[in-house]
């Protein structure tokens, strides 16, 4: 054989990335071994699971009539806390801006909330770390939460607001509590909370004072008594299991009934929680609606969605599935500035990117949203943002209505299941309306 002739190379395979060990779960294990402590960090679940994009609308056409769009009325208010409050929440749009703590938000962000959320006739909530000025002042009607941590927690302040939320959990970590680090326990958020300044705080995963729904019913009174029956109690659940959590927050007396999906947003927890916890936003609505259907107080209490919501089309949904209104918490954030590329190069500084910065318990937010730092804080301008927020819950709701009018709707809470049609079986089944192009509802017990 002729020694100068090798051998062709033999053909190699491209080289193949694992599903199971990909390129982020691998960073994560070295991450685990190089420190020893798990990870923490902010907003929802960012796996995909099956959400609002995966339901469509029957837009009208033979037989259904749709309405005109520049000429005929589609109504978007809404009442909440019917049940008992002598006096109920009135709002102009289905939208809510979901409780975010103080602490978690700057005042500028806090303050932004509330301009915008007052600007649109709709609410705001405090959340841990208690009431502020900035968003008092700025908000037209607040919701005031009742939190496992009492962190903040005032009765002068309960008597300010204009409703109650008891928080029982949240979609982000139901089971869980929060996280602040203590380099966001400015000497303000530590005399808010009368806690040290820079130490880290958890918050409470279950309220001390109550244990199950029967106390809830007296916590419950108690606000009451001392709100003089005035304001609406919102009871708020994450995911998990949301027909019993409803049916039990009726029993307990809820005015309101609040249910966070999995995705919902947080402002740090471990990150093990937010992916692996809870329910998605898609298959708690339709359990908490029929809750409601079965003890017949549908539309008596009022169920109010949140977790991942985006824009109109999910708000149209949202409600199409038989909520009153939903709540928005990153898209608040992102419509105030947050994540915006102007801000790529110091997203790059910390290691991430716009659209993946997440590390909200740093309080190192180039934004000047998530943090305590004077000198970030200072950039967010709480009049310009609070506009922004108004403009994205302007465009959501003239979305809503536009997909309202098309299904022939008058009114925003006209839409119904039946105007709706899933992509996939997994959203067929949760949602329980038909697969597109069949009359097949998965998993349909004829309960329905
Ligand atoms: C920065 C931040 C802080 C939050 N703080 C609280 C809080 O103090 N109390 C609470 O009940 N929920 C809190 N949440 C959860 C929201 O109230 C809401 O359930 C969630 O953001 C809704 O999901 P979304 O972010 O996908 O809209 C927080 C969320 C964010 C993003």
């Amino acid at each position: 054989m002729n020694e100068h002739i090798k051998p062709p190379a033999a053909p190699r395979t491209l080289p193949r990335e694992s599903a199971t060990f990909d390129a982020y779960t691998m960073s994560e294990i070295r991450r685990a071994a190089a420190t020893g402590i798990y990870d923490i960090r902010g907003a929802g679940a960012k796996r995909k699971v099956p959400h609002f994009d995966d339901l469509l609308f029957l837009g009208a056409s033979m037989s259904r009539y749709p309405l005109e769009g520049y000429r005929e009325r589609c109504g978007t208010d809404v009442v909440l806390g019917t049940r008992f409050a002598k006096k109920p929440i009135h709002l102009k749009i289905p939208i809510t801006i979901a409780g975010m703590s103080f602490g978690s938000l700057s005042g500028p962000a806090k303050e932004a909330l509330g301009r915008g959320a007052t600007a649109m006739g709709t609410s705001t909530t405090t959340g841990d770390g208690g009431m502020t000025q900035e968003e008092r002042g700025h908000s037209q009607t607040l919701v005031y939460q009742y939190l496992p941590s009492r962190y903040g927690m005032n009765p002068d302040d309960i008597r300010k607001a204009d409703a109650i939320e008891v928080v029982v959990g949240q979609g982000a970590k139901p089971g869980g509590g929060g996280m602040l680090l203590g380099q966001k326990i400015s000497p303000r958020v530590a005399k808010m909370r009368t806690l040290p300044e820079g130490i880290d705080q958890r918050s409470a995963c279950r309220h001390p004072d109550w244990t199950g729904p029967d106390d809830l019913e007296i916590k419950i009174e108690e606000l009451r008594e001392i709100t003089d029956w005035e304001k609406p109690i919102y009871v708020k659940v994450g995911a998990a299991r949301p027909y019993y959590d409803t049916a039990l927050s009726v029993k307990a007396g809820a005015d309101v009934i609040v249910v966070d999906g999995m995705q919902g947003g947080t402002a740090a927890t471990q990150e093990v929680f937010i992916e692996n916890v809870g329910i998605p936003t898609l298959a708690a609505v339709r359990q908490a609606v029929k809750a409601l259907q079965d003890l017949g107080m549908h539309r008596k209490v009022q169920l109010i969605v949140s977790g991942g919501i985006r824009n109109g089309a999910d708000v149209a949904k949202a409600l199409a599935l038989g909520a009153d209104a939903v709540a928005i918490g990153t898209a608040a954030l992102v419509a105030l500035g947050d994540n915006d590329p102007q801000w790529e190069s110091e997203y790059e500084a910390l290691g991430t990117r716009a659209g993946a910065y997440d590390d909200w318990h740093e309080g190192r937010d180039p934004a000047g949203i998530t943090t305590q730092d004077p000198e970030l804080m200072k950039r967010l301008d709480p009049v310009r943002a609070g506009r922004r927020l108004a403009n994205y819950l302007a465009v959501m709701t003239l979305e809503a209505q536009t997909i309202a009018r098309a299904c022939g709707k008058s009114h925003v809470h006209n839409l119904e299941p039946e105007d709706l049609v899933a992509l996939t079986i997994e959203a067929a089944a949760m949602a329980q309306v038909p697969l597109a192009g069949t009359n097949w509802v998965p998993g349909q017990d004829g309960r329905f």
